[in-house]
């Protein structure tokens, strides 16, 4: 066992709801508080004293000068395999094209394909575990990875092959899904239904038995799948044993309402969601996922928040870090800067981050600092949580503990 405080704060997000509006009175905020660490997971949450006269032989680490503490953040959606950049693209879409002009014209989804295809195994795995240590930094434990570049068999299995090896080499815990419904590449002969059905028949097995992804995503949008085939191919993917996720309603609304018909675990973007769709999400276990850096990186509205927590809705907020559409990759400025436009509580932030992405990823071992639950955990230099959110970003990170120790 292991005490590590004392923290002037600690933030435990114990208690609060899986889904709808949170106020920050809501919030357990322990002063002066200590955890109680056994066999990587919370023993106990408490005050430091009291559990330091409770546990009278318990090694302890002693937290030096002011320091809040926090779960540690769940990133439930990224693009951080790829080779390549497209700092040229978003240049381009600033000098007035937009997302689907440069795509059509060469640029998007396809180019990073190439670069990728293109990239060795050990620059991929290099620039992977890179990014890994970039979130690792900013507190975030948790990182969903998507495939989605490579687009044939070769391809995709060599992402997540790499996204596979990432796992052994960094403590984060990484979860991988198979998104070879990225875009239909425009070396495959055949039509968008031909192409999933490779997908089903080639990729996905080939999944499974190498026990690279338990998930499946999918770009419903009219540039890449069309609702009714992709609901077709998502049923089919869930016969095979996979759970779903989809990129919905980013530039057209509809894919949202499929990605609850299907079950999905969660639908993704919705920065086009309408008022309807927004009242069927917040009825259903599917998890709306915000992803405030694309919105950022391609200049388009914020996904509706507000509406979509006051409706009832289990919001997550995750970066969606990827080349093209949101190249930032932090995803604590870019809550916070969700929070300001659509305005969110503190709470409501710091739920999307932690325990409500956790659960879009089937995960409900973490993103609460409670009993039981996984010992990850981020520290800051401050008095006050409140500042987190307040820098947007540029206050950082203390420590970083993944199962209970600094890493
Ligand atoms: O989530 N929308 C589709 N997929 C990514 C963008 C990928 C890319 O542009 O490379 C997204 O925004
Ligand atoms: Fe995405």
């Amino acid at each position: 066992m292991k005490l590590i405080g004392p923290f002037k704060q600690v933030v435990t997000l114990a208690n609060l709801p899986l889904r709808g509006k949170l106020s920050d009175q809501q919030l357990e905020i322990i002063v002066d508080g200590g955890i109680l660490i056994k066999n990587n997971k919370i023993q106990k949450i408490g005050n430091f004293e009291t559990l330091k006269s409770e546990n009278q032989n318990v090694e302890i680490e002693t937290i030096e000068g002011e320091q809040i503490v926090l779960p540690a953040f769940v990133d439930s959606h990224t693009h951080i395999c790829f080779g390549g950049n497209r700092a040229n693209d978003f240049a381009m879409r600033n000098a007035g094209k937009t997302y689907l002009e440069i795509a059509e014209s060469g640029g998007g989804i396809w180019s990073s394909v190439q670069h990728t295809r293109n990239a060795s195994e050990e620059e991929l795995l290099k620039t992977l575990l890179k990014r890994i240590d970039f979130l690792i930094s900013l507190g975030i434990t948790t990182i969903e990875v998507k495939s989605g570049y490579g687009l044939d068999v070769e391809n995709e299995l060599k992402m997540l092959r790499m996204i596979k090896k990432a796992q052994d080499k960094t403590q984060a815990t990484l979860v991988p899904t198979c998104l070879s419904a990225h875009l239909k590449p425009r070396d495959f002969e055949g039509s968008n239904e031909e192409y999933l059905e490779y997908i089903l028949t080639e990729i996905l097995p080939k999944v499974k038995e190498e026990n690279l992804a338990k998930r499946v995503d999918i770009f419903i949008e009219k540039s890449a799948f069309q609702p009714e085939e992709s609901k077709a191919f998502l049923l089919k993917t869930k016969d095979l044993g996979f759970e779903i996720t989809v990129h919905a309603d980013q530039f057209t609304p509809g894919s949202s309402r499929i990605a609850v018909e299907v079950g999905a675990k969660s639908a993704d973007h919705l920065e086009a969601t309408i008022d309807e769709d927004i009242a069927f999400l917040a009825q259903s276990e599917t998890v709306a996922t915000a992803l405030p850096g694309a919105s950022l990186g391609l200049g388009e509205k914020f996904t509706p928040a507000r509406k979509l927590l006051d409706a009832g809705a289990i919001v997550a907020i995750a970066s969606d870090w990827n080349p093209g559409s949101a190249p930032m990759g932090n995803l604590i400025t870019q809550a916070s800067i969700l929070a300001t436009f659509e305005k969110l509580t503190t709470a409501e932030v710091l739920a999307g981050m932690t325990f409500r992405s956790a659960f879009a990823l089937g995960l409900e071992d973490r993103g609460r600092l409670e009993p039981n639950l996984k010992a990850d955990f981020v520290t800051y230099k401050t008095n006050n949580f409140q500042n987190v959110l307040y820098n947007q970003g540029s206050l950082n990170a203390e420590h970083v503990y993944i199962n209970g120790a600094k890493i």
